[in-house]
This record gives C-alpha cells, structure tokens and sequence, in this order.
C-alpha cells in the first residue's frame, strides 16, 4: 500500500517559473519557520505576519499585525497570491480557562482579519489556506476519519468532557473562515496532524527527547492511534495546495498509515538506537504533562485520521510509513546536533 502512494507521486511545480507573494500571518513559529524556508527557497516572495516587531523568519520579510484588528498589513494581502494563516496561541500548554480562551480567541480573531482583509481587498488573493487541526475528529480507534465519512469529535462516550472544548475550538476556527464570503478566493482549511520535524519545539523533539531517556514506552496502553506527517510531506501538501485550484473546504493534512503509539513509539525507539522503553501509565501521563506543561489529551487522544482527499487528488506522499520516517528524522535531528555543535 505504501509503494501504492509512493509510486502515485506527481510533482508540484510552483518552482521560480511561477513565483507568488505569499502571505503568512503567525510564520513565525514552528510550522512558519518550515514553510517560510521551503516557499522562499523556492523563490516565491513571503511576507510573514507577526506581533512582534523584531521577529526575523529565514526567506520572509516580516511586516507586524496585532494578530485582529486591521491595520497597514492589509496592504500586504491587497495584491499578494495567497495568504496561509498559521496563527494562533500554542495548544501545547495547561488546559486552564485562560489559556483555553486564548487557544479560542486568538484563531477566530486571526481568522476573522485575514477574511476580512481579503474581502476588502481590490486584488484579492487566489487563494486562502487556514489552519485547522486533525483534532477536531472524533477519538477513535476502530475507524478512520476521512473528509467525507469522518465523524467530528465532542460528547463521546468514554473520555473526559473537556476534551471536547478542543473540538469547539477547531470548529468555531473553521466556522471563523466559512462564515466570510471570498467571491474570487479559494478556501481551503487545513486539518493537520502532528508535524514531525527535527529541530526543538515541537513534537518530534519532546518524542524523541522521550525515547532517548528511555522513557519512550506506551503511554496509558498504547492502543490510542498517533496521526501525524512527515515535514517535507507537510510543505509538499501546502504547495500542491496553493495551486489545486479544485480544491476547496476541509482537507485532511496527515499520513495514510497513523498507527498506535504503542507502534509508533517502538519505531521511533528502534530508529533512535534506544531498546529499553519504559510505560507510562495513565497517572504518569498526567504528571508528565503537568511538569512539561502541556496536556494529556495532546497523548492520551486517538487519532486516526487520513488523507482521503490528497490521496483522491494524486498527491503522493515522500515518506507515509512511521518507521522510515522516523529514521530519517532520527538522522537529521543528529545532523543538526552536531552541525550546532561544531557552530558553537
Ligand atoms: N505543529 C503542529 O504539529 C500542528 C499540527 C496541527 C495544527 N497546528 C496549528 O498550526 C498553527 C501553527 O503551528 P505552529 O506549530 O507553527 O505553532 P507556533 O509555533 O505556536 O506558532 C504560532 C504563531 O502564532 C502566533 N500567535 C501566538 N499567539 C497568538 C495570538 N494570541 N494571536 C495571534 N497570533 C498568535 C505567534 O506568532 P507571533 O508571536 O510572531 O505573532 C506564533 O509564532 C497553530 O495554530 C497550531 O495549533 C500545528
């Protein structure tokens, strides 16, 4: 079935031939730093938005917004080809009301502006991707979600109420983007797994970080699935995307194979070397998440999602099998490691 995707790949070309200005409210981060390289890179003009005036992304120029309101950035979306919304306050926090409302506020507010500036923009972009999240399906173990027959998360049976406040959020997000009308823009909203990428901050680093303490075992059982995607795969679905001018609505952003963390963290251990993998029980979750202030849900929910409509529209996948793409995120991680300890 891999070699299936892999064999089905087709290139994107948005190459120099085909330069766009592409806008990136909230480029700033994790997910920012990847595309903002790879779309620069490949000679594409990138204008990330921020909130911080001294901010500085590798291949974008960086122009400020309070992340609402308008203001002079939306001269920057008058004109420009296209706009991926990234912004938002970080889910990997305490569930507390605060941070819970933040989580909310902060991605209908940046959803809400960037519709509104492309409504009003004379030359509206193309197109407009917006983040969402794989989190707002259902947990589930037994069926996987794709866009069509997926089931959309909140009141299940059997798991903690509050774990459907994360699935209100990414409704009202998605909600946020449906409601403005874009006449002449595409809209498209991401619901993204988790990015597995090297380098610190994000998941790849706290699992790795897990799997090298030996602490890398399954976590309360293991039989919760983990969706998520390889980064280069993440910057290949956002470019094939932008210029998929069929289309539009929800698309599923994650690998065809999710598996159970139990699997996906024995590969992650055979792939980092490391044979010793100890279980954390359900407690020690919550502890571990509460130390590293973050919350279990972000662990202990089941993921099985899958790209029913990249896969429909041909895109291939560079790495959809876990094991091989945790070795060659293990081998970069190390790469890089020794590449900044020679650079002091
Ligand atoms: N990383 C993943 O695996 C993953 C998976 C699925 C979905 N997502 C979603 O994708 C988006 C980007 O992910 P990421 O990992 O790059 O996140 P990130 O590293 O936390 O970056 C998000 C950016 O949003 C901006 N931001 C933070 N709080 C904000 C607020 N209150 N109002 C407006 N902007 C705010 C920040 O930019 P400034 O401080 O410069 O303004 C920040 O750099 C997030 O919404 C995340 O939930 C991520």
């Amino acid at each position: 079935m891999a070699a299936g995707h892999r064999s089905r790949k087709i290139g994107v070309s948005i190459g120099s031939g085909d330069a766009m200005k592409i806008v990136i409210p909230g480029g700033t981060g994790h997910l920012g730093g990847l595309l903002s390289g790879a779309l620069g890179s490949a000679g594409h003009e990138v204008v990330v938005l921020s909130r911080r005036a001294e901010a500085r992304v590798p291949g974008a120029r960086t122009v400020p917004w309070d992340g609402g309101g308008g203001g002079a950035w939306t001269a920057e979306v008058d004109g420009a080809d296209a706009v991926v919304n990234l912004a938002g306050r970080s889910v990997n926090c305490r569930y507390t009301e605060d941070n819970l409302r933040q989580m909310m506020d902060s991605r209908v507010r940046s959803a809400t502006a960037v519709g509104a500036a492309i409504a009003a923009a004379a030359r509206p972009p193309k197109v407009w991707l917006q983040m969402s999240t794989a989190t707002i399906y259902a947990h589930s173990f037994d069926r996987a979600n794709d866009e069509e027959t997926g089931v959309i998360g909140g009141g299940e049976p059997g798991v903690p109420a509050y774990w459907g406040l994360s699935v209100d959020i990414a409704r009202q997000w998605e909600d946020a983007q449906r409601a403005v009308e874009t006449p002449d823009t595409r809209k498209v909203a991401l619901r993204t797994a988790m990015v597995m990428a090297p380098g610190r901050g994000g998941p790849f680093d706290t699992l790795w970080r897990l799997a090298r303490w030996g602490l890398g075992g399954p976590v309360a059982g293991g039989r919760q699935y983990m969706s998520w995607i390889h980064d280069r795969d993440f910057v290949r679905a956002v470019e094939f995307l932008l210029v998929r001018e069929d289309l539009s609505g929800a698309v599923n952003l994650a690998a065809p194979h999710p598996l159970p963390l139990r699997a996906f963290m024995a590969a992650l251990r055979e792939a980092a070397g490391v044979r010793v993998g100890l279980p954390a029980t359900r407690w020690m979750a919550e502890l571990g998440a509460f130390v590293a202030r973050s919350d279990t849900e972000l662990l202990l929910k089941s993921r099985r999602v899958v790209p029913g409509r990249l896969l429909g529209a041909g895109f291939g996948f560079e790495r959809p099998d876990w094991p091989d793409a945790a070795r060659d995120l293990v081998a970069r991680s190390r790469a890089g490691r020794v590449t900044s300890s020679i650079r002091g």
